[in-house]
């Protein structure tokens, strides 16, 4: 009896964690904003480079992609915070990219969306 009480507690816990934290239905409608420039598989470029793994990868790095100088001189790695910060208003983050987007204003947009990303296989 006490065993199945703590099993139930922790199921709850786990999925209430998981939503609190991760909204992957949410952030897979967000990327709906990004799809038409960029693809999550790896290596495949469009408009936009790959967002396969982008999380932890250099910025104006990857293979097979021509980034503007000013993505290519950034030197930086995309953490969380970057990212979020650079969706929220692209041009003004990065001045001189050549990602033409206006940016997502809802941090719950933005959370859920890097979520999403960080969770492709
Ligand atoms: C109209 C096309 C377009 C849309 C829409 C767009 N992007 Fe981009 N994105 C680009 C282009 C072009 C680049 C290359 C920018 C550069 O080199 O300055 C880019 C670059 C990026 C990079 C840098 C990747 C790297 O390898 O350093 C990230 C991250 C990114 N986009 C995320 C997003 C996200 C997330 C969305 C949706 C919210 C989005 N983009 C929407 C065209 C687009």
């Amino acid at each position: 009896m006490k065993k199945s009480v703590v099993v139930a507690a922790s199921l709850l816990w786990a999925s209430v964690s998981v939503n609190a934290e991760c909204d992957l239905n949410q952030g897979k409608k967000v990327f709906n904003k990004c799809a038409a420039c960029h693809s999550v598989e790896a290596g495949k470029h469009m408009m936009g480079p790959s967002l396969h793994g982008v999380v932890g990868r250099k910025a104006g790095k990857t293979d097979g992609f021509l980034y503007s100088m000013a993505m290519e001189a950034s030197g930086f790695v995309w953490t969380n915070e970057r990212l979020s910060d650079f969706i929220a208003s692209p041009m003004s983050y990065v001045a001189g990219t050549s990602m033409p987007f206006g940016g997502i204003k809802k941090v719950d947009d933005r959370e859920a969306l890097i979520c999403y990303l960080k969770g492709l296989k």
